[in-house]
């Protein structure tokens, strides 16, 4: 076949990812995004395949192929919607690690076949080999770090380990120094492009950088190093689009490299973090404060008393929403606000509430809340002094007025304004602090009512209340 044609199925294939991503910006667009870049994806396999022209065991790679779709399906039908962080960190390793794999196989093909290319192309290829070999292994044990974090620990003979979180200061050194020594084993790699032993030393070095690089990080920053750790494994599948010279590598690996790093200081802003202090300098949210203060909680026919002709309502959905799967009877409850009372429900949403990027516009997506019904923390905040009432739905941290202070992990990060509200709701099962392990005040205010309970059977008798009433 010409080779004009499975330049333009990469460029399709481009095209469609491309297009996918723009897709993924908004709510109402996203699952076609989704779609196009899975579409992008099929286009890219099958020009591979092709141009290999099936290579020489075309049943290894299919069998490959039907492995890993089996694999992936079974986990992605399996994975409830709060697991999904620990998903992504998975698939992130395992990027990485086939980026790694390449480039190691690219070594052993060329000290084989004793085909080493000389002068400037040596140099680039030995570079982009070890280049991918350090992000894509460093990315690999990151993740599975990441992964056991956000599991919360791990099984060993038995029993149960909690992931722990280390870091004192002297730690940096030693990932410098690592980072020295992997630089200095690819500068010799290029030297000695026939030493095997470069490679795995090289491995090594890697391995232990993603490792020290993870193991400090915890609480609240763990989702901002996925999606670095996202970020590194579409750098490592870049640099292996240079080894095998496949431009549709190159392009996927940037995008997902590019709007990775996007994504994650778009965390950090939310967050009012420096990456910089993710990464080498504190805990986020490693340790917990001590509760002292108590609040006693009402019941639902006391709110549903409360909630009797507002006239506007709005819906500060959390984590909490998420665990308790409460979505569909969030969307019970507004319907039924709207329909007795002519209640305006709008739902407050913060940049980082859940566990992940959209979370709560996914959830609510799901329960087939009407988009323009979401509102951006920074459009909502001002309309906060006009609500008759906030629900706050299982959030915590995303609107503690800890937010507006100089001191403590949440410290300047943007809140959605609950407390400004004439009267504040809060559904969770505890005066338990969030993520960030910080105490909230916005529980002890005069004009707090506690809902104590699981999300979604608190909001069903709050609603059977009302109905009731
Ligand atoms: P959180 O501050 O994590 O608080 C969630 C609350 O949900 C908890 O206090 C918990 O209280 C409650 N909860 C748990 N299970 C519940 C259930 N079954 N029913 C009702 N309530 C339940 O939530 P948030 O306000 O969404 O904040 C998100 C946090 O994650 C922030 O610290 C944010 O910085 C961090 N983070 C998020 C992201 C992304 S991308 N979303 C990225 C980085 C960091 P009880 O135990 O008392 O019920």
């Amino acid at each position: 076949m010409n080779a004009q044609w499975f330049q333009l199925g990469y460029l399709l294939s481009a095209a469609l990812f491309i297009f996918g991503l723009k897709a993924l910006g908004h709510p109402r667009t996203a699952p076609r995004g989704n779609q196009l870049g899975a579409l992008g994806m099929l286009v890219a396999v099958i020009t591979v395949l092709l141009e290999a022209g099936l290579v020489s065991d075309p049943w290894l790679i299919f069998g490959g192929i039907a492995l890993g779709t089996a694999i992936g399906l079974w986990m992605a039908i399996r994975v409830e919607m709060t697991g999904m962080p620990e998903l992504v960190a998975l698939f992130n390793g395992f990027g990485g690690a086939a980026s790694a794999l390449v480039a190691v196989a690219e070594v052993y093909a060329a000290v084989e076949t004793q085909a080493f290319p000389s002068g400037l192309e040596r140099f680039v290829a030995w570079i982009a080999v070890g280049l991918s070999s350090l992000v894509g292994w460093m990315t690999l044990t990151g993740s599975l770090l990441a992964y056991a974090k956000l599991k919360g620990g791990f099984q060993i003979f038995g029993a149960w380990r909690r992931t722990p979180t280390w870091g004192p200061p002297w730690l940096n050194g030693v990932k410098a120094v690592l980072l020295v020594a992997s630089v200095v084993l690819i500068g010799a790699s290029v030297e000695y492009p026939d030493n095997l032993q470069l490679a795995w030393a090289l491995m090594v070095t890697s391995s232990l950088l993603g490792v020290l690089m993870v193991l400090p990080i915890g609480g609240a920053d763990m989702p901002v190093v996925v999606s670095l750790l996202n970020s590194l494994s579409g750098i490592a599948a870049a640099f292996t689009g240079f080894i095998i010279s496949n431009s549709v590598l190159i392009v996927a690996g940037s995008l997902v490299g590019a709007s990775g790093l996007i994504l994650t200081f778009l965390m950090c802003r939310a967050m009012n973090r420096r990456l910089i202090d993710v990464l080498f300098t504190s805990f986020g949210g490693s340790t917990e404060q001590a509760l002292t203060r108590t609040k006693a909680g009402s019941d639902a026919d006391e709110v549903a008393m409360v909630l009797d002709g507002a006239q506007k309502v709005i819906i500060v959905p959390g984590y909490g929403m998420a665990v308790s799967q409460a979505q569909h009877a969030v969307r019970e409850l507004a319907d039924l606000l709207h329909e007795r009372y002519g209640t305006e429900v709008k739902y407050a949403i913060h940049p980082v509430a859940g566990r992940m990027p959209g979370h709560m516009n996914v959830l609510l997506a799901e329960a087939n809340v009407p988009y323009e019904q979401l509102v951006e923390m920074d459009e909502i905040n001002p309309e906060m002094a006009d609500a008759d009432a906030a629900i706050v739905i299982g959030a915590n941290d995303t609107c503690n007025p800890a937010g507006r202070g100089t001191e403590g992990p949440l410290a300047g990060m943007p809140i959605i304004q609950a407390d400004m509200a004439r009267t504040v709701i809060v559904i969770k099962r505890s005066l338990s602090v969030g993520y960030a392990g910080v105490d909230n005040d916005l529980f002890y205010l005069d004009k707090t009512m506690m809902l104590f309970g699981d999300g979604k059977k608190a909001l069903t008798a709050l609603t059977q209340a009302i109905k009731e009433s």
